[in-house]
């Protein structure tokens, strides 16, 4: 789903950054912020064309898209928590899951994976966005931004500045993890982070049971996951978002002897609709086996391979549908 494409004058350009470089040489290009629907603080970048939230609001799109289906009730009383939150940002997910978990005595391992410091930075010098946050939070999101680590009791964490790609391969060889936030820009803005490749990558890390979050809903995404072997629920709209068909995916990591139903309370099972776009010319992936691809290169190559394919156009696809279907597709 592309997040709204907000104009550069609808925001406040940003140039209190503390690199020496320009705005246009960093990977985001210039920071814009504005506000959303629910009156949290986030930022457009010039670069990716792309907001950093939905509309319907920043904080609620954390809540809604990340903290409610992960569940987190499902690790009361268990030793350890395992999350790695790729795209960082401003910090909204990972700073509400762990708010979420706050009076709780999970052991939280935390992993970040983030290519530009400025969205923290930035969001760390706005009150309204520190109101947010308990003391304990705020303090966890000074020491990422200040020293790329925090600990608190038993629990800590790591951000891991730089491409996901790359950087994805310096966690432990035999981490499992629980919980996956995915939340680059969208696939069409920035196919590196939703590539084949990338994709599989992360679902290797999942332990069994394990769950990868996303707002997400694009066909060549899911169909990736799913051939990662993983499997797929819908995240359900909540109220004040626009209408649309989904609200982004759920993946997760069967278990042996424990299957998630079908129906959940944030998710349910990818409708026949859902199922049909994931034959479409939609569904073939973004593909980056160098993992060093450039955005362009991925794009055409995609580009060529849905011209030569047999599938279904996806607009004969969304004609069927056409009932059904409000907002964009992939
Ligand atoms: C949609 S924003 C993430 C918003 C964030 N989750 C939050 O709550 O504020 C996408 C983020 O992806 C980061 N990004 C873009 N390309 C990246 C890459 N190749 N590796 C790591 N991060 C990347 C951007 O710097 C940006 O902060």
């Amino acid at each position: 789903m592309l997040r709204p494409s907000l104009t550069q004058t609808s925001g406040t350009t940003l140039s209190g950054c503390t690199s020496e470089l320009g705005p246009q040489q960093h990977p985001l290009g210039t920071l814009s912020s504005y506000a959303t629907a629910d009156g949290s603080y986030s930022l457009y970048s010039s670069h990716f064309k792309e907001a950093f939230h939905s509309s319907a609001g920043a904080l609620a799109e954390a809540r809604s898209k990340f903290v409610a289906p992960a569940e987190l009730e499902r690790f009361y009383g268990s030793k350890q928590l395992r999350v790695l939150d790729v795209c960082v940002g401003l910090g909204y997910n990972s700073a509400a899951l762990i708010e979420a978990l706050q009076g709780s005595s999970i052991r939280l391992q935390w992993w970040g994976l983030e290519l530009d410091p400025r969205p923290l930075n930035l969001a760390l010098q706005q009150p309204n966005f520190k109101a947010n946050w308990s003391l304990q939070v705020l303090k966890i999101l000074e020491d990422i931004r200040d020293s790329s680590s925090w600990q608190q009791k038993s629990s800590q964490g790591t951000l891991l500045w730089g491409d996901a790609r790359q950087k994805l391969n310096l966690l432990p060889n035999n981490l499992k993890i629980d919980l996956i936030l995915l939340d680059a820009f969208s696939p069409s803005r920035c196919p590196k982070l939703w590539s084949e490749e990338f994709l599989t990558a992360l679902a290797r890390k999942l332990a069994p049971g394990g769950r990868l979050l996303t707002y997400c809903r694009a066909a060549a995404v899911r169909a990736s996951l799913r051939r990662a072997g993983l499997q797929l629920r819908s995240l359900l709209r909540v109220a004040g978002e626009k209408q649309g068909w989904s609200a982004g995916t759920l993946a997760i990591s069967p278990e042996p002897n424990e299957a998630l139903s079908l129906q959940g309370p944030s998710w349910q099972a990818l409708t026949l609709m859902e199922e049909e776009h994931l034959l479409t010319r939609a569904a073939i992936p973004y593909r980056d086996p160098s993992g060093q691809a450039t955005v362009e290169e991925i794009l055409e190559r995609r580009k060529q391979e849905q011209q030569h394919c047999a599938m279904e156009s996806t607009n004969s696809w969304q004609r069927r549908w056409s009932r059904d279907l409000t907002g964009e597709c992939h």
